[in-house]
């Protein structure tokens, strides 16, 4: 079998990759923002780095981080904490348990937001008054105002066009300014591609690197979806590439992911071209 193992640890567990860029700015003006006391929205398809991003801008900034996952059942609870039965000095009391969003508030963390668009718009407006200018909400739950801290700012991530997502509320857009993250592509995906996978021959990691610029090319006029191209799909096929010939590898990360029988088959006619032989 015509494989390329690298490193003979296919058990091992990773550590998170650094984000890589290939604009090197990127990175570097969304730290800026946020040391300005901005709010950072992060707008790119699935399997981007959104989430890589805004760990990496933790990291940066010395900050601990807390999540929120919208769903479409996001509530106030999931966002400010709830009231609980609790036993204080032998006797029943009310409890009140403090949620992301407060807890960040507070405590003066990074409140990751992911996928703020597939949250219901009724329920985000709770949030104008802690990111804009007031950096304060008054709490449902508790009847007080919560003041942030000064390290308290908020990244965002949104996966525009994605099925169940609606367009932001204007005036919650409004409170962030806005990085694009693409698809990361060229040489920085093959620095990517050595970094975070167990792929190391320079051969196949450029073909792979081809491979995904086909894949952007093929989303961009719609012949398939733009998960097709995911970074983190491509990822797995290179690993798994390492251990099987790699078009088997790109059948189970990137076509069998595809719905679509015509995308599947363009996927692996594309993969072909670079692995027809291998
Ligand atoms: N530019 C990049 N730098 C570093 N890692 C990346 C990059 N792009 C993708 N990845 C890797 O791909 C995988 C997916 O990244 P991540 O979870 O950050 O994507 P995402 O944009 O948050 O996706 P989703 O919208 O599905 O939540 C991770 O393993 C991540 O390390
Ligand atoms: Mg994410």
């Amino acid at each position: 079998m015509d494989v390329d193992s690298g490193r003979e640890t296919p058990l091992a567990r990773r550590g998170s990759p650094r984000f890589i860029a290939d604009r090197p700015h990127l990175v570097d003006d969304a730290e800026a923002a946020l040391r300005l006391g901005k709010h950072v929205l992060l707008r790119g398809p699935t399997g981007s780095g959104k989430t890589r991003l805004a760990e990496a801008l933790a990291e940066r900034l010395g900050l601990e981080m807390e999540s929120v996952n919208c769903s479409v059942d996001l509530d106030l609870e999931a966002l400010l904490g709830y009231r609980t039965l609790g036993i204080a000095e032998g006797r029943t009391v009310v409890e009140y348990v403090e949620g992301p969003v407060v807890r960040a508030m507070r405590l003066g963390r990074m409140l990751y937001i992911d996928e703020l668009n597939v949250a219901r718009p009724e329920v985000l407006p709770i949030l104008h008054g802690a990111l804009d200018h007031r950096r304060r909400l008054t709490n449902p739950l508790t009847a007080e105002v919560v003041q942030a801290h000064p390290n308290f700012c908020v990244i965002a991530a949104i996966n525009e066009g994605y099925a169940g997502t609606s367009p932001l509320n204007e005036a919650l857009l409004n409170r962030f300014v806005v990085f694009d993250v693409p698809y990361v592509q060229g040489e920085a995906l093959a620095q990517l591609i050595r970094e975070a996978t167990a792929l190391a021959g320079a051969h196949h990691v450029e073909r792979f690197v081809r491979l995904s610029a086909d894949l952007v090319r093929a989303s961009e006029v719609g012949e398939l979806p733009v998960e097709a191209a995911s970074i983190r799909a491509l990822l797995d096929a290179c690993d798994l590439s390492t251990q099987m010939p790699p078009l088997r590898a790109v059948r189970y990360a990137v076509a069998g992911k595809l719905s679509d029988p015509r995308e599947q088959d363009l996927v692996m006619e594309l993969a072909s071209s670079y692995f027809g032989g291998a």
